[in-house]
């Protein structure tokens, strides 16, 4: 037997107990009559102890040359501490050691298995195994454990039945590439690996499962941000005979029970925001709601002076920055310069101080007087003290930058708190949505998503004033979650896929499947599927998902410790049928 307990579970109530504990050397403390080794393993650490009164010499010997990471296994027994330690767990006792095995030697790590680590990002991932032995990466994994089984817990008790769908599949579209596999017994052909199970959770409904879901990975050759991985986990949902209400509170169940199991927070019910409103009052379809600053548009106010900077936009709009009044000139020029990066692209920013007199003082007073900014501050809602930044443009432009100053300020300003939890539905996504790249529309969310059956008439004369039943969850400024109610029947989808370009053979070769199920009773059906790793990562505090990913791939999409994606061998090739230029 390796280990009769584990290293975070003796206490005083063990003292005198015999007992054997496996383990990594986490660090060992030389004083010459005694010597300390705290052993690890993943439930805790446990002090070990070596002293030249009770301890053979050979054993005093090994116990010295000890090294960091060796794998052990200790036979001893529980004894007081001298000296507690209230940090730790097993902080009252120790083990006196009778006896040492050494299971196997180790190199020293390349960095340290502290929770402060000295090593950098590329190499704690080219060594993820042992980056995973610290607490903040094995803490992350175990709360994701805790997440995915309260996930299961919940939807088994409403009936929802996981099922499992293939990852051999043809292409689903859900707005990126996709990753595709070479198949050897068809030569030439490809299958591509899920985006998402969309079509087939959308044939179990056809199927009568009526409430599926299941834990599942996708796989999107998009590019990569912090929220973003190559392949990452969805909970996917779907249900039969629902409209958009029952999904919203289905899933508004699933995430009260969430924050309430896991954070201890209870949750009124979720607000709910049109995409228009939300894009009007936060310049984004994924507003933090966590704090204010609310857009205040000023077109009406702004655009009857000699100011031509507004009077040729299309939008002039503005944010009030609380407390900003205490911003130098050097900082708010600072800011100006922010605005202005490429990443940003805004041209320049007019800002307003509002001092505590209730004058205001603005960049460009030459044109508006204090009348004129007195209703810019009603529109942005701005007190005496704050700072109203004003950005002007094209709409989408200017509404995409505000939005990231808004952001960027919240952060300076430390309103997002990660303890706070503030979701809120997004209902009403415009159904399809203008490329300018391939110079027709696309679906917005995908192809199988119903229009609002008031809009349909609208799919020939203005077809991106068309409304879909589509709705996404946002927690704290990320997209958690996204859904709709779907298409059921054959005309309407076919419909859908002549307005998305498709012809009816191109329809045919990609979704025939689909279309022919919807012949054979299709019940009304929609779902929803949540960004697992987002999640997981919002409710844990932090944004970035790679932190709640056991073996994650890095922003070029590569696995740097397998060294993957990497070339394969001409024999491969050759079997597969594949030339490389
Ligand atoms: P959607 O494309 O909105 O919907 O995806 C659902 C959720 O998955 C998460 N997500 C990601 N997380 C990490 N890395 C990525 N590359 C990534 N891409 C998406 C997001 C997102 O909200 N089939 C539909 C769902 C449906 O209609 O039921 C779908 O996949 O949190």
């Amino acid at each position: 037997m390796y280990r009769t307990h584990h290293c975070g579970e003796l206490r005083a109530s063990h003292i005198n107990k015999k007992v054997t504990l496996s383990g990594w050397v986490q660090k060992s403390r030389d004083k010459g009559f005694v010597a300390w080794v705290d052993l690890r393993d993943r439930y805790g650490i446990t002090q070990l102890v070596f002293d030249a009164d009770r301890t053979d010499e050979k054993l005093m010997e090994v116990a010295r040359n000890l090294g960091r990471e060796y794998v052990i296994q200790v036979t001893g027994t529980v004894i007081e501490r001298a000296s507690k330690n209230p940090n730790i767990e097993t902080g009252d006792i120790e083990i006196l050691v009778e006896s040492l095995e050494i299971l196997n030697q180790a190199n020293v790590p390349p960095f340290t298995i502290e929770d402060q680590t000295d090593g950098g990002e590329e190499l704690r991932m080219k060594y993820r195994y042992l980056d995973i032995r610290r607490n903040p990466v094995k803490n992350n994994l175990i709360f994701r454990h805790k997440v995915t089984q309260e996930v299961r817990n919940y939807l088994s008790s409403i009936d929802f039945i996981e099922i499992e769908t293939p990852y051999l599949i043809k292409s689903t579209p859900e707005g990126a590439r996709d990753f595709v596999v070479p198949s050897r017994m068809n030569e030439g052909q490809f299958y591509a690996l899920p985006q998402s199970p969309q079509t087939f959770k959308q044939l179990l409904m056809v199927g009568g499962m009526d409430k599926y879901f299941q834990i599942v990975k996708c796989f999107r050759d998009e590019d990569l941000r912090a929220d973003r991985q190559p392949e990452f986990t969805q909970i996917d949902c779907e249900m039969a005979f629902v409209q958009q209400e029952d999904v919203l509170q289905s899933f508004e169940g699933l995430t009260r029970h969430l924050l309430k199991t896991i954070n201890g927070v209870e949750v009124d019910a979720f607000p709910r925001m049109s995409y228009d409103e939300a894009m009007k009052t936060y310049g984004n379809d994924k507003p933090d709601i966590r704090f204010g600053m609310k857009f205040g548009e000023l077109n009406t106010m702004a655009q009857h002076k000699d100011f031509n900077v507004f009077n040729s936009a299309e939008l002039v709009v503005g944010i009030a920055v609380p407390g900003g009044n205490s911003y130098s000139r050097k900082e708010i020029d600072k800011l100006i310069d922010w605005v202005k990066r490429p990443q940003i692209g805004a041209l320049g920013m007019v800002y307003v101080r509002c001092n505590d007199d209730g004058t205001y003082k603005s960049s460009v007073d030459k044109f508006y007087d204090q009348t004129d900014l007195s209703q810019w501050a009603k529109a942005t809602n701005a007190k005496a003290g704050d700072l109203i930044c004003v950005l002007s443009g094209k709409t989408s432009a200017v509404r995409a930058q505000l939005s990231a100053l808004r952001m960027e300020l919240a952060e300076r300003l430390n309103l997002r708190n990660p303890k706070e939890f503030a979701p809120l539905w997004i209902t009403d996504f415009p159904l399809l949505e203008w490329d300018e790249d391939t110079q027709r529309y696309h679906a917005m969310h995908h192809p199988f998503t119903a229009p609002k059956p008031e809009d349909i008439k609208l799919l020939d004369t203005d077809p991106g004033a068309v409304k879909a039943n589509a709705y996404d969850l946002v927690l704290n400024g990320n997209e958690i979650g996204g859904g709709s109610i779907r298409i059921h029947d054959k005309e309407t989808q076919s419909l859908m896929f002549d307005h998305l370009g498709f012809t009816k053979e191109q329809a045919k070769a990609q979704f025939g499947f689909l279309m022919n199920a919807f012949e054979y009773g299709a019940p009304p059906h929609g779902g929803i599927a949540f960004g697992l790793d987002r999640l997981v990562a919002i409710l844990g505090g932090a944004e970035t998902i790679r932190d709640f990913i056991a073996f994650p791939k890095n922003n070029s999409g590569r696995d740097v410790m397998i060294d993957a994606p990497a070339p394969i061998d001409q024999h491969q090739l050759d079997e597969l049928g594949l030339k490389i230029k």
